[in-house]
Parts: structure tokens; C-alpha cells; sequence
């Protein structure tokens, strides 16, 4: 192994040499890609974070450095001095960016050696997840990897430059907190010095930044770390990252016009393309009947249809009982969709089947022999006035869910995203961002026989609605608003309570007692009290950001060190088993479960 030494500083990244550097003296470090041995003739291919060049050793090349080359491995570490030259003909390599020239090694080390890595460092990774975030230092040695969390950073940094332009305060909001009430489940931090205390990490930085607003400083901004020990799914992290945002004396309108201006910096900057403004916004109401989802996927059409006045007095008793009881049946046509196969129909069955659905009811309307799961049981003309309720044409496919409207928004709403993957209905290249405002104040737990608030405690009502906070709490609609991009929630925000009164209207009608308000909310009641401006704000997931920007669906591809499924995090083995004087000092035992025991 050589020694790493003054003059061995870099003058160039090794994908940023071209045909302009033809004769200069330079010096490169990086890792061996391949090293590949023609006899008289080596070449290295030398990689760093920005691209590959090419390492040429030969009969003019000093014995020793020759020598020296025929023994580098891959993902060996190497320092090249030497004078860049064009290639040989016939050895243009157009694939690679530096593919038309060459260094001519007249100076060598290897700085470090490998052992030979569990993968490929190549991009578009076929290795299996476990291997690849065992070594995760090593798979983003891989360019792709690189190139996400390079775009990552770049997007974070567009991100602070935008905010600090329009007069937003980079401030940082402490990790151990009381716990915010943001609906997941908290981390928790013993305290040492507190027997039996906790800390929880936070949720998102929701009381502070509006602490902030409380002290005047009108904008706030933060790359957040937020945790929430909820289950893990393709676009949820325990631990992940918000553009968290906060501003006072301003509306629903600053706020909406201020993050488009985000956007359309990010699409310019980064995306280099033009972004079209304003978006469309839609309510809650209107999203959840038009697409039967709250982030709606707008790229494609496929509208949910309400048949249950078409249905209500037909003699198919699954229909027409559903709308008795309350429910309602509402359908998809699929363009095209009669070409599907019984099988295929079956398994979009299952898949309604796995939201709730007891079953879903469909009709090939091909031109010859069309074929239903309910035609039997209606008269002609019901069947025709389905088809022509809906907007059937020969060739298409009719997918009806009958059940209680929860089910049937959110059975048909992901039956048609599904759908439209399995028929590649999706076009690509295309984003399509859109405000979803007016949700409802509040949600029925049926489990718990209470109401939780949707978005945070902190939300303010809209006032239209107020006087059904006492009589009918579920049908009042909120000054929340989420920015939704292709059918994911990007980000969510609120127009937050500033006065007590209505703050404790809102506890009130969540059935939090007076003693739990003060045990949980204290500190904000009391600073109520003290001249708090009107403010709302916003926070984005940075990682959902980053990744649909990209085109990955998977956030962990955007995430340096991500968790995998079961929450662990497999190159360092955390969460890990603590010693029993760590435990004794933080005042813990551990009980096994009786599992366990
Ligand atoms: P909310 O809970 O909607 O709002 O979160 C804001 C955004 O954070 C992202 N997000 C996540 N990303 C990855 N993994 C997760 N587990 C995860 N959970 C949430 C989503 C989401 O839209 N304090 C409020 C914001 C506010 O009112 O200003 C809040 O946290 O993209």
C-alpha cells in the first residue's frame, strides 16, 4: 500500500476529462472499475462519483508502474498521473462520456486494496435488497446510487436557496421532545436523569414550528428528520426527511402560490423542463367521487361511476340491498378492457377483495358475445342502463363494486391504478400535481368508537362549518390542503388554530378531557394566551420528492441508509440488544413476552 501525499491531490473528476484536455499533465484518484490485461497492453478503467476514464499502460510505461497495474483488482483504490491523450483508432469507446480519450500513465499508486466485493459495482442492480443494504457502502459506490443521492442533495439544495429567497429562517427544531401528535406511533428515548421519563423523537417539527411562528419569525423553514414507528411500505420510512415550512399573516392562496413558485424552480432547475402553473386543486369530496382516492392519479381516466340510482330497484338483491343498507355501487370502464381473460378478471377480484370488497361485478362488452357476472340477474334495459351510465363502447370492460361507500372508494380507487399498470395506461414523462383541499376535520375510528382528527389537533375548521362541530363533527370540512404528484401525497399542510377558545373547541370535540389537554397540550394553551399571529404551514416528504422525480417508486433508492422491512438496518445490525448497566442506568428492565419466556 502507497501513501496518499500532497502532491497526489486530484486535478480533475475522472468523467469530467474530454478531448479539450488532449496534453495536459493531470492526476486522478479513484476506484478500479476493470482492469482489463492484453499482453503487452493493461487499460484501467478509473471510476469516481462522476464517470469512468480510461488508465493506459504500455510498452512506453516504466516496468515497474506496468508492473504495478497488471496486479489492480477491482474496487482497488488508485492514484494516475499521466498526459492525456486521444484513443487509438478503432478504440472510441461512444458508450462513455470520456470514451475518446485516454491517460497515459506515467505515474502510479495504489492507494488501497479490495477484496472482491459481493457485487458488481454496475448500474441497474439485479442483486437481491438484503445483499445490497448489507453492503450498502458498496452499492452506492454503484453509479445509479451516486446519481440519486447527488440529485438528492442538488434538490435539497434548490430547496434552501428557494425558501431563504422569499424570506423563510433555516432554523433546526429539537429531536427530543414531548411527542407530537401526528397520529403514528412514537419512538421513545429514556431519559437518564428522569427515572421512568421519555423522550419521543419527533413525529414531524409541528409545535415547534408553530412556537416559532408564536415568537414572530414570520418564516421558517428546516430539512426535517422526522420518525414514526408505523409499518413500512414502499414509500414510508421510520425515518425520513421533510421540507417542513411555516409562515404567519398569510392564507391558503400565499402559501399554494409560494410552493407552486418551489416547484416550477425545481422543474427549471433540476428536471430542465417547463412546469405548467397554477395547478389544478380539487376537493376532498370531489377527489374521493371522481377517483375514489384522496391523491388522486390524474394521468389516466377511468372516473369511478355512481350506478346506485341506475341499480337501486333492481331485482339483483347484491346491489340493490347495498343501497338499502346505506352503501353504494359505483363502477370503472376500462377502455379496451373486454380483451381481458376470465383469469385476469378474477385476480382483479382478489385484489378489490384485499380493500374490503366482497367481491366485484363486471361486464366484457365485446362485440360478439359479451359475456357478466350479473347480466343474468337484470332485465335487458338495467343492463343497457349501466352500460350507457357509465360510458361503455364495444370492446370495453364494466368493474362494479357494491358495498358501504369507504369500501367502494377505496376498493374501485386502487383498482383503477391497478388497472391501468396492468394495461400500461399510464403514459410516461408526465406529472401531473394537483391541491387537495377541504378534508374533513375528522375521522370515525369504528374500533375506538371516537373520532381522530385527520390531519393534527392543531387544524383550523372552516368556519362555514363550525356550528356542526357539536351536532354532526364528521361532515366538518378543514382548512387542510395536500399537494398530490401521479397519485402520491407529496406533501400536506394546514391552516393552524391561533386563539384558545377555538383550540379548546377542537379538543372538546375530539373528546380530549381538560386534564389531558393540559397533561399533553399545556405549554400550547398557556402560550395561546399571548398574541399569536394567524399562520399555516406545509411539509413535504423529501424522500417521495426525490424519488418521483427520478421515476422510482421505492424511496430506499433515494435514502442513503435506509431501514428495510422489518425496520432494521442491516450494515450496522441497529436496533441492537443495549447491556444490561446501560439499562440499569437509564432506570429499564426488560420484560420478555410471554412468547419469550
Ligand atoms: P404529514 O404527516 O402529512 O404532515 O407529513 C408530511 C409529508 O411527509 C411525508 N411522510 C413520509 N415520508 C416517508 N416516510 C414516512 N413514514 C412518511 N410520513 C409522512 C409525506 C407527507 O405528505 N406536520 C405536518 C405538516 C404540516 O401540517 O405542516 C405533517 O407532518 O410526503
Amino acid at each position: 500500500m502507497e501513501i496518499f501525499e500532497k502532491n497526489d491531490k486530484r486535478t480533475h473528476y475522472c468523467g469530467t476529462l474530454s478531448e479539450k484536455n488532449v496534453g495536459e499533465s493531470v492526476c486522478v484518484v479513484g476506484w478500479c472499475q476493470r482492469q482489463r490485461d492484453l499482453g503487452g497492453l493493461i487499460f484501467i478503467d478509473l471510476r469516481d462519483r462522476t464517470g469512468i476514464v480510461q488508465l493506459a499502460f504500455d510498452d512506453n510505461t516504466d516496468k515497474a508502474i506496468f508492473d504495478k497495474a497488471f496486479s489492480v483488482r477491482s474496487e482497488y483504490v488508485l492514484c494516475a498521473k499521466g498526459i492525456v491523450r486521444p484513443r487509438g483508432e478503432g478504440a472510441v469507446n461512444d458508450q462513455l462520456a470520456t470514451g475518446a480519450i485516454e491517460i497515459a500513465v506515467s505515474e502510479f499508486k495504489v492507494l488501497s486494496e479490495a477484496q472482491t466485493p459481493p457485487f458488481p459495482i454496475v448500474e441497474n442492480s439485479t442483486t437481491n435488497s438484503e445483499t445490497r443494504m448489507t453492503y450498502r457502502f458498496l452499492d452506492l459506490r454503484r453509479p445509479d446510487m451516486q446519481y440519486n443521492l447527488m440529485a438528492r442533495s442538488q434538490i435539497s439544495g434548490i430547496a434552501r436557496q428557494y425558501f431563504a429567497e422569499n424570506g423563510f429562517v433555516d432554523l433546526e427544531t429539537p429531536t427530543l421532545i414531548k411527542p407530537t401528535p401526528e397520529g403514528a406511533r412514537d419512538y421513545l428515548v429514556p431519559s437518564r436523569v428522569h427515572p421512568g421519563c421519555f423522550y419521543a423523537l419527533p413525529q414531524s417539527p409541528q409545535l415547534y414550528k408553530q412556537m416559532l411562528m408564536y415568537a414572530g419569525f414570520d418564516r421558517y423553514f428546516q430539512i426535517a428528520r422526522c420518525y414514526r414507528d408505523e409499518d413500512l411500505r414502499a414509500d414510508r420510512q421510520p425515518e425520513f426527511t421533510q421540507i417542513d415550512l411555516e409562515m404567519s399573516f398569510a392564507d391558503e392562496e400565499d402559501i399554494i402560490r409560494l410552493n407552486e413558485g418551489f416547484m416550477e424552480r425545481i422543474f427549471k432547475d433540476f428536471m430542465h423542463m417547463p412546469l405548467k402553473t397554477p395547478f389544478q386543486r380539487i376537493t376532498y369530496a370531489e377527489a374521493m367521487r371522481r377517483f375514489g382516492s384522496d391523491k388522486p392519479d390524474t394521468r389516466f381516466g377511468m372516473e369511478l361511476c355512481d350506478l346506485s340510482d341506475v341499480v337501486k330497484n333492481c331485482g339483483f338483491s347484491v346491489f340493490s340491498s347495498c343501497i338499502e343498507n346505506g352503501g353504494s355501487v359505483r363502477g370503472i370502464n376500462v377502455p379496451g378492457g373486454a380483451s381481458m381473460s376470465r383469469k385476469e378478471i378474477d385476480s382483479l377480484t382478489d385484489f378489490v377483495k384485499t380493500y374490503g370488497a366482497k367481491g366485484l361485478a363486471w361486464y366484457k362488452n365485446a362485440a360478439e358475445a359479451p359475456s357478466s357476472s350479473f347480466a343474468k340477474f337484470l332485465s335487458d334495459e338495467e343492463t343497457k342502463a349501466i352500460l350507457d351510465t357509465i360510458g361503455a363502447n364495444i370492446g370495453d370492460l364494466v368493474l362494479i363494486v357494491a358495498a358501504k361507500d369507504s369500501v367502494v372508494f377505496d376498493s374501485l380507487g386502487a383498482l383503477r391504478c391497478e388497472v391501468a399498470k396492468r394495461l400500461n395506461m399510464i403514459p410516461k414523462g408526465v406529472y401531473n400535481f394537483l391541491w387537495v383541499t377541504e378534508f374533513p376535520l375528522f375521522e370515525y375510528d369504528e374500533e375506538d368508537g371516537r373520532y381522530y382528527s385527520k390531519h393534527h389537533p392543531f387544524t383550523m375548521p372552516m368556519e362555514e362549518d363550525m356550528e356542526k362541530l357539536s351536532t354532526d363533527p364528521g361532515a366538518v370540512r378543514s382548512r387542510a390542503y395536500d399537494i398530490v404528484l401521479n397519485g402520491t401525497e407529496l406533501g400536506g399542510g394546514s391552516v393552524r388554530v391561533h386563539t384558545v377558545e377555538r383550540q379548546k373547541q377542537m379538543f372538546t370535540a375530539l373528546g380530549i378531557t381538560e386534564e389531558e389537554a393540559e397533561e399533553k397540550f399545556g405549554f400550547l394553551l398557556r402560550a395561546l394566551h399571548y398574541g399569536i399571529p394567524p399562520h399555516l404551514g406545509l411539509a413535504y416528504g423529501l424522500d417521495r420528492l426525490v424519488a418521483l422525480l427520478l421515476g422510482t417508486e421505492d424511496i430506499r433508492e433515494v435514502i442513503a441508509f435506509p431501514k428495510v422491512q422489518n425496520a432494521s438496518e442491516l450494515m450496522s445490525g441497529a436496533p441492537s440488544f443495549a447491556d444490561c448497566a446501560a439499562l440499569n442506568e437509564l432506570h429499564l428492565q426488560i420484560c420478555s413476552s410471554e412468547e419469550e419466556k
